[in-house]
């Protein structure tokens, strides 16, 4: 099997780390090739912690990095079996990738996308074999959340569905299945609490630490809101939360304006540096 990942941001490396590990050639695509080595010198770096801590050997390092190969070129994964995008979270740069891998790979290919707050029916309008199209949602960090979403759009066939099913297993992954619906399972939950937790920020005028130890201690989370909107990515969330908030009008939905605030300052968490906490 020959897997393609495009876009090889927190996500899509993470998704590449998972295929190779799994024995998986794979090819990565990213718009530079500096961009492109960065991505699998994160990879390298957190496979190479794993020989550390005794979870594989060099060996097995060794091999899952020589399955990986980097490209610029879409043209590159013309052999792919399966392509799954992390690209930008914009419909448009979405339909104009889709057209161009509808053109590139071949018929029987499935092109799975990682879209976390669009409808992957409406990605998946963009070309005219939709049916190869289906979401395969990875969780942030991907290598180390066992779960994936298996999502069906309108069109998605039995086989495209299965593909990423089996996919899903083969990466280790407890895939679950579930329908185009906003947010899709977890997200449609997760989003509107995070939401909720920031506001609780500003109506107990709780710190954030003492938040993240409330949800940590008193509810079992393994890492508070807090610490996870950083993690994730305020810039992230806002946008999915804006996305499902235009799709269903629930209140609750919509990003806080503080979050908004952060996201316009700058202080996107802990890829920029600074979120809630200072890294
Ligand atoms: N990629 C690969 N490996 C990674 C990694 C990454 N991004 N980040 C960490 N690792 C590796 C590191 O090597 C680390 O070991 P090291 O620190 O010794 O080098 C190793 O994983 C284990 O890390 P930790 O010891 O920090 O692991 P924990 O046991 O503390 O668990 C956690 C970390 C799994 C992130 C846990 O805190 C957790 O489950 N947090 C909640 C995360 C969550 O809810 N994610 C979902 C976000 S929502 C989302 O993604 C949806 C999207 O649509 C927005």
């Amino acid at each position: 099997m020959n897997v393609g990942v495009v876009g090889l941001g927190a996500m899509g490396a993470g998704i590449a780390q998972l295929s190779i590990e799994a024995g998986v050639d794979t090819i990565g695509r990213e718009v530079t090739l500096e961009l492109a080595k960065r991505a699998e010198g994160r990879i390298a770096h957190f496979l190479t912690r794993k020989v550390e801590k005794g979870q594989i050997d060099a060996g097995a390092r060794d091999g899952a990095l020589a399955r990986l190969t980097l490209t610029t070129e879409l043209s590159d994964l013309a052999g792919c079996d399966l392509v799954i995008e992390a690209i930008v979270e914009d419909l448009g740069a979405k339909h104009a990738l889709l057209r161009e891998l509808e053109q590139i790979c071949r018929p029987d290919a499935v092109l799975a996308t990682n879209t976390s707050a669009l409808s992957v029916t409406e990605i998946a309008s963009a070309i005219s074999t939709p049916e190869r199209v289906v979401g395969m949602h990875f969780f942030n960090p991907a290598p180390l959340m066992r779960l994936v979403e298996i999502v069906r759009a309108e069109l998605t066939s039995d086989a495209a569905f299965d593909t990423a099913y089996a996919f899903g297993e083969k990466l280790g992954k407890h895939p679950i299945r579930c329908h185009d619906t906003p947010g899709f399972v977890v997200n449609r939950v997760l989003i509107p609490l995070l939401n909720d937790c920031v506001r609780v920020l500003d109506e107990s005028r709780v710190t954030p630490e003492d938040l993240d130890a409330g949800m940590k201690f008193g509810a079992g989370w393994p890492m508070g809101p807090c610490e996870l909107l950083d993690l994730v990515g305020l810039d992230v969330h806002v946008h999915a939360s804006e996305a499902l908030y235009e799709k269903t009008r629930e209140p609750r939905m919509a990003p806080p304006p503080r979050l908004v605030a952060m996201r316009n300052a700058g202080l996107l968490g802990r890829k920029s540096g600074r979120g809630f906490y200072t890294y």
